[in-house]
This record gives structure tokens, C-alpha cells and sequence, in this order.
């Protein structure tokens, strides 16, 4: 298999997405971004993906129900062919329609040591629990929120006097050195499977 495109999904920020790029560009990462998506016009992530001259397309989901929406996206994945779809900060849940399209091979990131803290506010529902440890979990999507196999994870240690915030920078910084290993484990997967 030499194709080791991937594409990126999200909503947001896009601090994960720019983790990965950067990986590329460094050569930790042999693999090529095809296309960046975001459902939302404002994703400071789909800025980025312009800055850096990727193919940055905007699919708002406004008003449109999950699986409607999913069949824009497989259209607008299609022609870039990619390998891996990664969702980073994505927020939409996918739904057979694009995962029987990509079988095993979309790609989440989630801020906790899944099967713990599913779902939104990861690092808040840690801090409420009280756990000694979080982190961060790349998994393949099914059609739950933030379940299906789980690839890699990394572990970081709450500390006394944690915010929600502090909390979230660490376990941040740890899914960007996290999600780029994924792809990598991934795109070899794919390679000795062809
Ligand atoms: C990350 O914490 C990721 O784990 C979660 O959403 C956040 C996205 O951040 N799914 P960014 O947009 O990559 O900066």
C-alpha cells in the first residue's frame, strides 16, 4: 500500500491537527495531509490548514441530521482517497454511512484514558471524579461517542490544586505527541496488511 493520505476532520482549534502536520514536516511522520474538513466556518483549524497551503474545505452541518450529513462527507472525502480519517476535535458523532465507507480505519482523539470519561468536558468529569490519573486516547470510531478499539494511550497524573484548565494543557500536549504515533501504527498496519 503506498497510499499514506490522510484526512483530517474537525471542528475547532485544530491544535491536534497542527501537531500532526508538524510531525510530517519534521519527518516523524511519513504521510501527507489530503484535505482538512471542518462543519464549522470558524474553526481556527481550517485558518491553519490554508496558512500551511493544504486543502482546507468548510461542510457546514448546520440543520443537517447525522447521516445526511455523512453522506456530504463521504462525497467530499472521495475524491482525496484518503488512507486514515482522522477526526480531531471534531465534534459529530459518525454514523455507518461514513464508517462503512472507511472500515477501521477513522481514526478519534479523546482527552481521557478511555473506557473512563467519555464525552464532553473529559478533563472536568476527571477532576470531579477525583482519579489520581488521566491522559489521553487514540481509538478507532464506531458509532458511540468516543468508543470502538483502542490504539495508544498516554497517562498523565492529576495533580493537587488542578484546574480544568491546567489539567487539559498537559493532557493536551500529551495527544500531540500521541495522535501522530497513532497514524503511524496505523498507516504500518495497512502496509503489511496489503
Ligand atoms: C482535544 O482535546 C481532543 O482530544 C478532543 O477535542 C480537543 C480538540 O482540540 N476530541 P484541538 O482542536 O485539536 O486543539
Amino acid at each position: 500500500m503506498d497510499n499514506r493520505r490522510i484526512a483530517v476532520l474537525l471542528s475547532g482549534r485544530g491544535s491536534n491537527f497542527v501537531a500532526i502536520h508538524e510531525a510530517i514536516e519534521r519527518g516523524d511522520l511519513e504521510a501527507e495531509i489530503c484535505c482538512v474538513i471542518s462543519n464549522r466556518a470558524d474553526a481556527e483549524g481550517l485558518e491553519r490548514a490554508r496558512e500551511f497551503g493544504l486543502d482546507a474545505v468548510c461542510l457546514p452541518s448546520r440543520g443537517m441530521g447525522r447521516e445526511e450529513y455523512d453522506r456530504l462527507l463521504g462525497r467530499a472525502l472521495e475524491p482525496f482517497r484518503p488512507a486514515l480519517v482522522c477526526l480531531a476535535g471534531f465534534m459529530r458523532i459518525v454514523t455507518p454511512v461514513l464508517l462503512d465507507a472507511y472500515p477501521g480505519r477513522i481514526l478519534n482523539i479523546h482527552p481521557s484514558l478511555l473506557p473512563s470519561f467519555p464525552g464532553l468536558h473529559a478533563q472536568r468529569q476527571a477532576l470531579q471524579y477525583g482519579v489520581k490519573i488521566s491522559g489521553c486516547t487514540v481509538h478507532l470510531a464506531d458509532e458511540g461517542v468516543d468508543s470502538g478499539p483502542i490504539l495508544m494511550q498516554r497517562a498523565v497524573e492529576v495533580e493537587d490544586g488542578d484546574t480544568e484548565e491546567t489539567l487539559s494543557a498537559r493532557i493536551l500536549a500529551e495527544e500531540h505527541q500521541l495522535y501522530w504515533r497513532a497514524i503511524a501504527l496505523m498507516l504500518a498496519r495497512l502496509t503489511s496488511a496489503s
